[in-house]
């Protein structure tokens, strides 16, 4: 018997990136790949790269650095480049690190296995944008067994063109996966031991896939669809714009006891000034009124958002008024970030705030957000909530799973991972909650 090969990727970025991990694993399956923990024991190493800000992308050139004598020590070593960096710098990664076998983009991850017979011999580089379906020919998913949890793509690309962001260029136009074909692989998720599935999109509540009926369906009709699905206990989404939450799916928040009260909605500043030079189409007062329908519809919902300080010409003035949003929201969890010039987007050529103004900023709003967050997670204490386990805890009979808003619950109990318990909170730490079962 052949000695199966060694294939060690390493994820940076968002979720979207960790489910198409998944699937290129799978699809290096039949060349004979098996997947391990370690760069060192590897015959293949992949980078699945995200481009989102300077500082992610010069990672990779640093982390593809210290692969330099792993390669030197075995020429045989293939080394791939995947994800957006490929996608956005392509040969340039090769020129810069001339070690690189492989460089893929994210569209086209289903001709890695071919890509990967012929890298070694040859430089290697695909970043078209192809017609065909690259998660239909990717299609071959072992029938292995799997954790609780898992997400799905079912979207990809955005056509919204924020000033600052990437996306619509490294992940090209929004494009839809077909109703059938999510239907199909969440079946097979769920017969595999899911039960909670994350759709994914980088605009997944644009989603508008072909459906059965020769319709295009809306998230809400696919989610409700996803409903009907047994023994899918939970379902969630993300990430989202706040024009594309149309009325079904905030509906769905209220009347569908499957979709989980949580709901990420980034909004990236609460300035006027700067949500119209940021091109996001929407207004500080358009968005808190969309929180108010969205809390109608389902009054426990928890509340998660992005923000970008020191966007090019942001004032204090402007500042303040992103952190009086987010006291008027009240979120349960936020992402923030120091707005990071990137070439290509509309926002590069602006005046640029000073790199220590933006460091301030973030840390007074990471302050702001910390507190928040904690006292979203502390008033929990006393509720009854929906936990499902995933995992044992650090300690002797500790179970610990998420709760129906997110957040990482440790529960002393035998119950097996996959398990949905009903919990009382007893107590709120800095980063997850106990529970005692009911
Ligand atoms: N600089 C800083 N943050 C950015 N994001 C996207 N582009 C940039 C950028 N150029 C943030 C946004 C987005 C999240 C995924 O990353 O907040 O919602
Ligand atoms: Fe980027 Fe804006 Fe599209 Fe989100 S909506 S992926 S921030 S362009």
């Amino acid at each position: 018997m052949t000695q199966p090969k060694k294939l060690f990727i390493k994820t940076y970025g968002c979720q979207m990136n960790v489910y198409d991990s998944e699937r290129m694993a799978e699809a290096l399956g039949p060349s004979g790949y098996v997947e391990v923990g370690s760069p060192e024991e590897a015959d293949m190493i992949l980078l699945n790269t995200c481009h989102i800000r300077e500082k992610a992308a010069e990672k990779v050139y640093s982390e593809l650095g210290r692969f330099k004598g792993l390669k030197a020590e075995k020429p045989d070593l293939k080394i791939g480049v995947a994800g957006c960096v490929a996608q956005a710098e392509g040969a340039e990664i090769m020129r810069r690190q001339p070690m690189v076998d492989l460089v893929v983009g994210p569209q086209s991850y289903h001709r890695l296995p071919e890509m990967e017979a012929r890298a070694g011999a040859e430089k290697v580089i695909d970043t078209d944008f192809p017609e065909e379906d690259k998660f239909e020919k990717l299609k071959t998913r072992p029938k292995a067994k799997r954790g609780p949890t898992a997400f799905l793509t079912v979207q990809e690309g955005c056509d919204k063109f924020c000033a600052f962001c990437v996306v619509p260029y490294t992940r090209g136009a929004e494009v839809s996966r077909p109703v059938d074909r999510v239907l199909t692989e969440a079946q097979d998720l769920v017969e595999r031991g899911v039960r909670e599935i994350t759709l994914l999109g980088q605009n997944v509540n644009a989603y508008h896939g072909a459906g059965p009926d020769g319709r295009d369906w809306t998230l809400a009709r696919l989610i409700r669809e996803l409903a009907e699905i047994d023994d899918l206990a939970r379902i969630r989404f993300t990430t989202s714009h706040p024009n594309d939450m149309d009325d079904d799916l905030i509906a769905a928040h209220g009347d569908c006891a499957k979709l989980m009260p949580y709901l990420h909605l980034p909004v990236q500043s609460g300035s006027d000034k700067i949500l119209k030079r940021m091109n996001r189409s929407h207004d500080r007062d358009s968005y808190l009124r969309l929180i108010d329908r969205i809390r109608a519809a389902r009054p426990d919902i928890l509340l998660s958002g992005d923000f970008i300080v020191g966007f090019p010409e942001e004032t204090d003035e402007d500042f303040r008024d992103t952190l009086r949003l987010i006291e008027e929201v009240n979120y349960g969890q936020a992402f923030s970030f120091k707005y990071s010039t990137r070439p290509g987007t509309p926002a590069a050529e602006r005046p640029q705030v000073p790199e220590d103004v933006k460091s301030d900023r973030l840390q007074e709003l990471q302050a702001l957000i910390t507190r928040q967050q904690r006292a979203v997670q502390d008033a929990m204490v006393g509720h009854e909530v929906g936990v499902l386990i995933e995992r044992p805890g650090r300690m002797a009979g500790q179970m610990v799973g998420k709760s129906d808003h997110l957040h990482a619950v440790h529960v002393q109990c035998d119950l097996a991972p996959g398990s949905l318990a009903r919990v009382r909170i007893v107590e709120s730490g800095p980063n997850s909650l106990a529970g005692e079962l009911i």
